[in-house]
């Protein structure tokens, strides 16, 4: 990626509030703020993690970015095309361009359907099929590592590895040049999730895809990803290089996260252990959603909401935090 690159994916300002409706007459009494003020940017062929504890949001940013949410306010613009704004008929095609992976294949993948009426079901849809579907899904499965000899079997005679590898032939059968892979691995074994993600990135260096790779485990984000945003209660809080990310982590919820990895070849960190659950974000706490958690928040922190902006000693964008004291705290060293 360059500075003067432009992004395939562009999010800006984007708002995805959910209504909290009580009453006959459900009236709106308040919203839960799932996705609240977001700015985001993906690059061809780069894998951009997300990452944060359960209930920030990830998911519901996702969802909105390939538009099976809908967007409270803010703009998603994919390849110059401005995806809020379009009809359902102007969508379609996107809807082909941009594909979902989800956690639990059990619940994405029909199980009364065979693998080739599920892998083969978007080529159908968007009449891409060339040959038989027999013949297309075979190739699927020789994509994603599965026996051809599979395509008459149903999900449940799969184990979960090898159900996810199905839920990629799915999503990778109508070329797609984006995928949200909302905690695709998260469900599988260790060492099966290492195979998973490998497969992932192979077919995004062969097909020159985009990742949006969310998680709640750090580990298993920053192998993957290029960059990695850091999400806390509906907000970015960090935001750069996977890197820099990992090894200069300059907000306080990052460098909590990343207390609780441990790194091959370097010395033990101190755990920062966080007080309390993520607060709801039906009433998030005022100033900086973080301040009831945070272990150096201040009067400011309460009264005041940080924005994201540069890095203490970087002015090219690259690596952005948002929190008051950044400039101190990444000096806190939390090594031992
Ligand atoms: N359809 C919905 N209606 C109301 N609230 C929702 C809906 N989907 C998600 N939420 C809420 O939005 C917040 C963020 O959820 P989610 O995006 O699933 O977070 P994550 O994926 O980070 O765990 C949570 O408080 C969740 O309960
Ligand atoms: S702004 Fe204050 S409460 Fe928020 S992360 Fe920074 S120090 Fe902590
Ligand atoms: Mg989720």
């Amino acid at each position: 990626m360059t500075e003067t690159e432009k992004p395939l994916l562009e999010i800006n300002k984007l708002h995805t509030w959910f209504p909290i409706q009580r009453g006959i007459m459900s009236r709106t009494v308040g919203h839960v703020k799932a996705v609240d003020d977001v700015t985001l940017k993906v690059f061809h062929g780069e894998t951009l993690g997300l990452v944060g504890e359960s209930g920030c949001g990830k998911t519901t940013l996702g969802r909105t970015i390939v538009g099976l949410e809908k967007a409270t306010s803010g703009s998603v613009t994919f390849d110059g095309h401005d995806l809020l704004a379009m009809s359902e008929r102007d969508f379609r095609p996107f809807r082909k361009r941009l594909q979902m992976i989800f956690q639990d294949p059990f619940s994405s993948l029909n199980p009364r359907m065979t693998v080739q009426e599920i892998i083969t079901e978007g080529l159908a849809q968007f009449s891409m099929l060339e040959g038989s579907p027999a013949e297309a899904a075979a190739r699927l499965l020789g994509e994603v590592g599965l026996d051809d000899q599979y395509i008459h079997r149903y999900p449940h005679e799969f184990s979960g590895g090898q159900r996810q590898r199905l839920s990629v032939a799915r999503a990778i059968s109508v070329q797609p040049q984006f995928i949200v892979c909302d905690e695709a691995v998260s469900a599988l074994d260790v060492s099966v999730q290492a195979q998973v993600v490998n497969l992932l990135m192979e077919l995004r260096d062969r097909y020159e895809l985009s990742l949006l790779f969310i998680s709640h485990d750090l580990s298993v984000v920053r192998h993957i990803s290029d960059r990695i945003a850091v999400m806390y209660l509906g907000r970015i809080v960090e935001y750069g290089q996977s890197d820099t990310i990992i090894e200069a982590p300059h907000h306080p919820y990052t460098q909590a996260l990343i207390s609780a990895v441990p790194v091959p070849g370097e010395p033990k960190k101190q755990r920062v252990v966080l007080q309390g659950d993520v607060p709801s974000p039906s009433a998030p706490p005022p100033g900086c959603h973080f301040h009831t958690r945070c272990p150096f928040a201040r009067d400011e922190c309460r009264g005041q909401a940080p924005v994201l902006a540069n890095a203490p000693g970087t002015s090219d964008g690259r690596h952005l935090v948002a929190c008051h004291f950044a400039d101190n705290l990444h000096k806190t060293d939390t090594t031992n």
